[in-house]
């Protein structure tokens, strides 16, 4: 089974949602272009930063979405994880990807409660619900508590706070694992932190960045690396 052909109402779901994210992008475009402050994922509850976004959907683009669904299939991923929920659609490929590789876990987490609680709404619709656990806090204190060995990471978050969560989750990578951070040759400085953990070899990663828009990083986990 392939949900993202096969399921009619999870693909009406993600045109619906896909439309709404793409639908801000003028928007986020000027609030750029005007300065407006980019949050970096340590900003406190209540920060100005954080409030801009509350009802963005800032959705991984459709191509990457559909990229990571053919890689978790490749994988056969039944563990994953994410960085980054917002209003779940990055999620919705995850949850599919698990349903379809035969069942599984998808556990993804976002600092904004009311991102949140819409995310676990759109998963219900589309039933998959049951594979995803969305948990509600700051990635550095939810994510550590998982303990499985986990086949893919995606990091969509904001950039500055993915080297923390790679630390955290990539000591439970498989052998073979994957991680995907999006928007690593837009965001390259931003990302020094993702970059100082795959580039250093006791950690074991091979990582290339991919010519989508604003790229796409993949990184593999060759050999077992060094224990946390
Ligand atoms: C690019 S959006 C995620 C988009 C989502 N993956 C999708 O495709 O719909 C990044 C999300 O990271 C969340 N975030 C930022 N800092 C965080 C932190 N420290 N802990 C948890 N979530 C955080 C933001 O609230 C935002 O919803």
């Amino acid at each position: 089974m392939n949900s993202l052909t096969d399921d009619r109402r999870l693909r009406e779901l993600l045109d619906r949602l896909h439309a709404a994210s793409d639908r801000q992008i003028a928007a986020i475009d000027e609030y750029d272009r005007a300065g407006g402050p980019r949050p970096t994922g340590f900003e406190p509850d209540g920060a100005p930063e954080r409030t801009f976004w509350l009802d963005k959907y800032v959705a991984l683009d459709r191509d990457k979405a559909e990229f990571v669904y053919a890689l978790c299939r490749a994988a056969g991923a039944t563990r994953i994880v994410e960085a980054g929920t917002s209003f779940g659609v990055s999620t919705l490929y995850l949850a599919a990807a698990v349903r379809d590789n035969g069942g599984g876990l998808v556990t993804s987490g976002d600092i904004e409660a009311t991102k949140a609680a819409v995310a676990r709404r759109h998963l219900d619709e589309a039933g998959l619900s049951s594979s995803v656990d969305v948990l509600v806090g700051d990635v550095r204190e939810t994510l550590p508590a998982i303990e499985d060995p986990v086949d893919v990471l995606l990091l969509d978050i904001w950039a500055p706070i993915a080297g923390d969560v790679a630390a955290t989750v990539g000591p439970r990578l498989r052998t073979g694992g994957i991680i995907v951070a999006d928007n690593t040759l837009a965001r390259r400085q931003l990302y020094a932190g993702l970059f100082e953990h795959l580039d250093d070899p006791a950690n074991g990663f091979t990582t290339q960045t991919l010519p989508f828009d604003g790229g796409l990083e993949l990184a593999v986990k060759t050999a077992a690396g060094h224990p946390a």
